[in-house]
Parts: C-alpha cells; sequence; structure tokens
C-alpha cells in the first residue's frame, strides 16, 4: 500500500492513478466520500483526515442512500468512492449518480479491475490483497491509510506545510510497526473479549476522531456476536444514553491522548458513577483510568484511527470465538453485496 507511494523529500504522496495534477487538485473545494458499511464508517475517518491536513470541507455519507436523495453534483467537489470488493451495488450506483450529473469520482478500491474501479474516473488501489471473510478488516486499515495519503496529496496543494507532510509521512511508515505491536497483545483483548461475550447489549463511545471507530467497533461486534451494540458520541452520552448505563450495560471507550483527552475521561467518570463496565482502549501516556485497559501505540494524532481500530476488531473476533459463531460467514450476510 504504501510502497512507492511516499515522498519523503517533498512530504506528500505520488498517487498518480488519481489522474489528477496539481492545478487540478487545487480546484477542487470540498470532498464527498461514499462508501457503505464498515467502508463508510473509514470514509468518515477519511474526511476528518481531510478537514485536518487539507483545511477542505469534507464528509462521508453512506452510498446506499445517496443517490435515493436526487444529490446535487457540485463541479468543485471531488467524490470519492470507497470499497473493498468494487462490486457493492449502492457504492456503484452513487458513482453512477455522480457521474450522470457531470461530478468527477475518483475511487480507493482494493479489487482490481472491480466494477467501482472501472467506473470511476481515477483512484487509488488499496493492494490489501484478497479478503476471504465476510467482514471486512484488513481491506479497511488499507482504506484509512489510503485517505491519509490523499489528504496529504490535497494538504501538499494548499497550505500544509512540507514539515508538516514530512511528519505525516514519517507516521505512515511507522505504522507496520506499530500493527505488529498491537497485534502482539492479542491474549490479552481475547480475555477482555470473553468477558464482554457474556453482555446483551454493548456501547461503544468515541469523539471525532475516535467516532468513526467506535461506530467500526459497534458493527463489527454486532456483525459477528450477534449481540446488540451502538456507537455514540462520547459528548452526546448525557444527551440520552446515559439512561441505559448500569452494571449490566458495558462501554467500550476509545480514549486517543490528544486535545479531547480530558473531555474523555469526564465521560468515562460518568459511566463510572453510574456502574457502568468499562473498557478503555487508548495510548500509554493517558492517565490511568476506571476500567480495563488496553493500550496501542501513538502515532501523529491524524494517524491514530488506524490503530486504534485494530483492537476493536479484535475484540468482536474473540468475542464471537468465545460464543461458537461462524467468524468468517455470519449468517444473514454476504461478503459482496451486488443487489439493492
Ligand atoms: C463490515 C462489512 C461491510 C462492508 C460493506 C461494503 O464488516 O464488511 O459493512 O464494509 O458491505 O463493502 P465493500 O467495501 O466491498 O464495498
Amino acid at each position: 500500500m504504501l510502497r512507492g507511494r511516499l515522498d519523503d523529500r517533498f512530504g506528500t504522496a505520488r498517487l498518480d492513478g488519481l489522474n489528477l495534477g496539481p492545478r487540478e487538485l487545487r480546484s477542487f473545494r470540498r470532498v464527498k466520500i461514499l462508501g457503505c458499511g464498515s467502508a463508510y464508517y473509514v470514509g468518515q475517518i477519511g474526511a476528518q483526515l481531510i478537514e485536518e491536513l487539507a483545511r477542505m470541507p469534507a464528509d462521508a455519507e453512506a452510498a446506499s442512500e445517496f443517490r435515493y436523495r436526487n444529490p446535487v453534483i457540485e463541479p468543485d467537489t471531488l467524490y470519492v468512492a470507497v470499497s473493498q470488493s468494487g462490486e457493492t451495488a449502492d457504492t456503484a450506483f452513487a458513482v453512477r449518480e455522480v457521474k450522470r450529473k457531470g461530478g468527477q469520482v475518483v475511487g480507493l478500491v482494493n479489487v482490481v479491475g472491480s466494477t467501482i474501479a472501472r467506473e470511476c474516473d481515477g483512484g487509488i488501489y488499496l493492494h490489501a490483497g484478497p479478503e476471504i471473510a465476510v467482514a471486512s478488516t484488513k481491506a479497511l486499515t488499507h482504506m484509512a491509510i489510503g485517505f491519509a495519503m490523499l489528504a496529504l496529496v490535497l494538504g501538499r496543494v494548499r497550505d500544509l506545510s512540507i514539515t508538516d507532510g514530512q511528519r505525516i509521512v514519517a507516521g505512515l511508515k511507522e505504522l507496520p510497526g506499530q500493527i505488529e505491536q498491537v497485534l502482539a497483545g492479542e491474549p490479552r483483548i481475547a480475555e477482555i473479549a470473553a468477558e464482554l461475550a457474556a453482555a446483551r447489549s454493548l456501547f461503544f463511545i468515541g469523539r471525532v476522531r475516535a467516532f468513526p471507530v467506535a461506530r467500526e467497533g459497534a458493527q463489527k461486534f454486532k456483525e459477528v456476536t450477534y449481540r446488540h451494540a451502538e456507537a455514540y458520541q462520547a459528548s452526546e452520552l448525557k444527551h440520552g444514553p446515559l439512561a441505559l448505563i448500569d452494571e449490566e450495560l458495558p462501554t467500550v471507550a476509545i480514549v486517543p491522548d490528544d486535545e479531547l483527552t480530558d473531555r474523555n475521561l469526564g465521560a468515562i467518570e460518568q459511566i463510572r458513577a453510574r456502574s457502568g463496565r468499562l473498557v478503555v482502549i487508548t495510548h500509554p501516556d493517558v492517565p490511568q483510568c476506571e476500567g480495563q485497559r488496553i493500550t496501542v501505540p501513538k502515532n501523529e494524532r491524524e494517524l491514530d484511527p488506524v490503530l486504534l481500530v485494530i483492537p476493536i476488531q479484535l475484540m468482536a473476533y474473540h468475542a464471537a470465538r468465545c460464543l461458537g459463531r461462524d467468524i468468517d460467514k455470519p449468517r444473514n450476510l454476504a461478503k459482496s453485496v451486488t443487489v439493492e
């Protein structure tokens, strides 16, 4: 994924497949990301990366909804379709809707030569290798890294300094080693997952960069364990969901070491005060707080979601194993959703 694509000297990435030169890249004023399910949640991580690094308004939308609302397609918006299989019908229809109305759309796709890859004007292949299990895992990490590179490219034709670009390039290079470290922590994650498997319902909470991570956590957990799991912005707890917290409902809180740590610790305090069980996925320098703790290595704050997403996927996997579920082929789901 990263090989040959990072440019240390200029603090940027080389994404020739986009078929967009610096002048065209500069002409976009907005980015709209379209994907389904977990690809949509990674799209939210991508939108955050683009807003932070390129300072362009960016958002992600479920491709399955997009074309039904007769969307306004703007010539100065870069549309990005994101898909592992490249065959998801809802995402492919969204691509056609953009193109039919004259918009420009690029793809972040894993399967080479797939429908979405062919129909987009250009794109970034993820090179994650074949993904066999129904639930998407490694492709998601690759998508997040793909968005980081796209954000770099968009940022470096705008106001992202060469130093900040180099900081992100260095962070991207650290990721493979750090992912190994997260994977080495699997036995502890499995222990915690075994306890979570007993709960009938769970919350996953995070805010800003960590909220899409929480959404992906809830999605994977329900998909492979068949337990109810729901994601909330940590900031929204007091606006409703706190009413559900008691000793029966555990919360998995994503608490990165960043400018929002103190606020996240405040939310944890509120859960603890209501006897809620907590699992905290965090960084080594975050002060000890209530609950069982899983730490991942710290990277640049913009790239943290790439590493935070891995333990929550492992957690879903091990909880499903404890429950004797068919993890590779969860009930009612298909790998490639080629129908609407
Ligand atoms: C979740 C999952 C699905 C897919 C979604 C999009 O684990 O696998 O939510 O992410 O169906 O699939 P692709 O990426 O192939 O378009």
